[in-house]
């Protein structure tokens, strides 16, 4: 079944210019872009965006530094997306990611990995939206 999940090239990435090559890898893996933006959080729609962590330690942290530079929201679509992509970008901690993984080429920590996606397809159509209207979506 045709999935969605939304990728973020997150601060860390952007900064290091590997835009290009994150969404290289993500294309040759088969998944289609239905839409893409770059653009720079507010402290507000970040903390929203992860809202699910805010008990969590690291909240605060994953917070300011969504917030610390420009990132792409891209969203994506495939068979079995949710799993694929996943697989593709690797754990979530960069120093547990296998060999030729998002994470693995270009993450640096836990807190600075590169790249997100979702977590479910429910969280993917969810999180799309938090992103784009579905009049930005392009799916032909
Ligand atoms: P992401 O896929 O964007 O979803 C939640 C994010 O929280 C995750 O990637 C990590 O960047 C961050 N995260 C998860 N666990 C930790 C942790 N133990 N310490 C710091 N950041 C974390």
């Amino acid at each position: 079944m045709k999935e969605r999940t939304l990728a973020i090239i997150k601060p860390d990435a952007v900064k290091k210019n590997v835009i290009g090559e994150i969404i290289a890898m993500i294309t040759k893996a088969g998944f289609s872009i239905l839409a893409m933006r770059m653009t720079k959080l507010s402290v507000a729609q970040a903390s929203a965006f992860y809202e699910v962590h805010k008990e969590r330690p690291f909240y605060g942290e994953l917070v300011d530094y969504m917030c610390s530079g420009k990132v792409v929201a891209i969203a994506l679509e495939k068979e079995n997306a949710i799993e694929d992509y996943r697989k593709l970008i690797g754990s979530t901690d960069p120093k547990e990611a296998a060999e030729g993984t998002v994470r693995k080429l270009y993450g640096e920590s836990k807190s600075f990995n590169a790249v997100h996606g979702s977590d479910s397809a429910e969280n993917g159509i969810r999180e799309i939206g938090f992103f784009f209207a579905e009049c930005e979506i392009v799916n032909i």
